[in-house]
């Protein structure tokens, strides 16, 4: 079905949890409470729904009355915010840590308490207010890894607007489409952000983008590197001169929200087009992102929890936002790259700030492998307790190392399956589940997974098939911006009553889930998810490209590479000048992670009699592998 030749995965070893593990366990019976969350869902989540502060409690926790649009807790008014924020300024909580920062240099540490987190959300929050932002606009922030970006975040979600953040890693067609598409008003951005010790220019990247859409009216920029850029007046503000406006510095309600209101968007690549603009809500998602976070880590006061993903993605909003402050941790957020200035640079921090929970990538555990055992080793990493992996599948190779060089034996690892569009963990350990090196293991409470064939069967053991869940959960994205009929298509048409997450996955004889990769057209690059038909569309927009085919290969650290195959336009002659020039405007439209790895020059593209292009030909013959079914190939 896929052909991902890379991950070898034995099923052979077992890696149970030490007594230390489970006697801090929050949950140290998996299987009883799985079964309670699958019998009764409504009970279940209706129960700990109660633990949040609602200011009108729902009518129904669970409403299926118009499939596959559900919604969770309707009739329920609150705001994420009252209960990331507010609800802790009332108790111990205010003065604890919610934000430790170390700057890419190391020479700026910056440190918020609830209290002061409070503080800067609400002048963040007065400020939108003052250039009119509404309940229910869309606000486009683009960013670098700093903590305006939360402050930012939470101050849309304060007011009752959503937000739409933009990675700071995207160019400046994927910021544009993604502004015009959510026909933002405003834009909220940084000078720059630092990176290897050099300056990223997003302000200028979001010029570019800017003078390519019509719906910004207003932009805030955020001082970070203080060099020097371009401001238009009357539409770009520093920041820091807001904050001298007197309006800014009153106070600001949290605005009391339907569970059902949309809280962002966030883009995300598929199958075909543009990217998608998925919708998560204040209730269901702030219930299912904090009982994740709650269990899968099983968090407590005393952590300092460290997720090393960007608040960019969905691992950033749900598990460096949101659920962390839902549950009054104290998190910790780094500037810059993982081997800057050296390759010790994470596990000194992890040192220098005690952290108890490391959340990575594959990719970030392989890149940090290469440069050897000397590194970590040079540092206490005895703080660390429990380790989490995210993005794509670990090859065993690096779970060990991750597991004995980093754990030290001693801390378990969360494999951790989900997506953009499920808002939370789906299939993952608690920390007492026995683990197997590869495996996400088994699904969180209420998740009803399967793997089914192509019939829509459950396929048999060992057997690889599609992965499927059975049952809506509470974070489940509620559809696609202006899209509805792309969100029936996209995910609920093969199997009707079943979500369809785009991975194929094998069960193995303990139930144990075994993620092998994506069926679709989606490439992901060190964990970036990407789609080829962003790649394509960003090299037809060069003068000398007639037609473009990306396809994603196996590769030792990033897990995927992009190569590319390019018709040329009469008059164009191939060139190594061109590659490299091709590569660069992909670069310039997307992003720097989006570069293809290789450009090659065909004289047509292999295609369907349909037209179709047959990336799955392309992929098996730059792979070596037999080309499969060619009876759909035109001549
Ligand atoms: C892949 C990231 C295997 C998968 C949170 C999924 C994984 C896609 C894992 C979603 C994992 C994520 N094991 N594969 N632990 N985690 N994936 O939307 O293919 O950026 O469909 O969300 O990443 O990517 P997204």
């Amino acid at each position: 079905m896929s052909d991902e030749a890379g991950i070898k995965q034995s099923e052979g070893e077992v890696y149970f949890p030490s007594q230390s593990v489970i006697d801090n366990a929050h949950c140290k019976d998996y299987d009883s409470m799985y079964k309670r969350s699958i019998e009764d869902p409504e009970k279940f989540w209706g129960d700990i729904a109660e633990e949040f502060e609602w200011s009108q409690k729902w009518d129904k926790v669970y409403d299926e009355s118009t499939p596959p649009f559900f919604k969770w807790f309707t009739g329920g008014k609150t705001n994420i915010v009252t209960n990331a924020i507010d609800r802790h300024l009332k108790t111990f909580r205010k003065n604890k840590l919610a934000l430790i920062w170390e700057s890419e240099s190391g020479d700026d540490v910056r440190t918020y308490s609830y209290f002061s987190l409070n503080r800067e959300v609400i002048k963040f929050a007065n400020v939108l207010k003052s250039m009119g932002v509404q309940k229910g606009d869309i606000v486009t922030i683009y960013m670098p890894r700093v903590p305006e970006l939360m402050f930012a975040m939470l101050a849309c979600a304060k007011i009752g607007a959503a937000h739409s953040v933009v990675y700071g890693g995207f160019s400046v067609e994927a910021l544009a489409e993604r502004i015009e598409d959510a026909q933002s008003k405003v834009l909220i951005t940084a000078d720059g952000g630092y990176m290897r010790g050099k300056i990223v220019n997003l302000k200028q990247i979001a010029d570019e983008a800017l003078a390519r859409q019509g719906t910004i009216e207003h932009c805030v920029v955020v001082r970070r590197t203080g060099h020097e850029i371009y401001m238009e007046p009357g539409r770009d503000y520093w920041y820091h001169d807001l904050l001298s406006v007197p309006v800014v510095n009153q106070p600001c309600e949290t605005e009391q929200v339907d569970a059902e209101t949309m809280l962002f968007i966030l883009y995300t690549s598929g199958t075909t087009g543009r990217p998608k603009g998925v919708i998560h809500t204040h209730g269901g998602y702030m219930v299912y992102t904090a009982t994740t976070f709650k269990y899968v880590f099983d968090i407590n006061d005393e952590d300092r929890y460290w997720c090393a993903a960007d608040p960019g993605w969905i691992t950033g909003h749900s598990y460096i936002v949101y659920a962390p402050l839902l549950n009054g941790s104290t998190s910790f957020m780094y500037e810059g790259a993982p081997n800057f200035p050296y390759p010790n640079r994470w596990w000194k921090m992890i040192e220098k700030y005690g952290i108890t929970i490391l959340y990575t990538a594959p990719t970030a555990i392989r890149g940090l492998m290469r440069f050897g055992n000397a590194w970590p080793n040079r540092h206490d990493l005895s703080s660390l307790r429990i380790l989490g992996s995210v993005g794509e599948p670990i090859n065993p190779e690096a779970w060990k190392w991750y597991y004995e060089v980093i754990g030290k034996s001693n801390c378990p690892v969360m494999d951790t399956w989900w997506q953009t569009e499920t808002g939370g963990f789906m299939i993952t350990p608690l920390p007492v589940t026995p683990l197997k090196p590869g495996s996400a293991t088994r699904p969180f409470f209420g998740i009803d997974v399967d793997v089914l064939d192509l019939d829509g069967k459950s396929a048999p053991t060992g057997e690889e098939g599609i992965l499927v869940i059975k049952k809506p959960w509470p974070a489940i994205m509620r559809g696609i911006l202006h899209d509805p009929e792309r969100y029936k298509q996209q995910y609920w048409s093969k199997y009707t009553t079943m979500y369809e997450a785009g991975d194929s996955a094998r069960k193995d004889k303990d139930g144990y889930i075994w993620v092998i990769g994506r069926l679709d057209d989606v490439i992901k690059v060190s964990g970036y998810r990407l789609g080829t038909a962003e790649i394509e569309s960003a090299l037809v927009s060069h003068s000398a490209v007639a037609e473009a085919a990306a396809i994603g290969l196996p590769h030792d650290v990033k897990g995927h590479v992009i190569h590319c195959y390019v018709v040329l336009r009469a008059g164009y002659a191939a060139s190594d000048s061109l590659v490299e020039e091709l590569k660069k405007h992909v670069g310039h439209e997307i992003g720097p992670i989006a570069k293809p790895e290789k450009v090659n020059f065909m004289d047509s593209l292999p295609k369907t009699r349909s037209g179709k292009i047959m990336r799955r030909l392309l992929k098996a013959r730059a792979l070596g592998l037999p080309e499969g079914d060619k009876s759909t190939l035109e001549e």
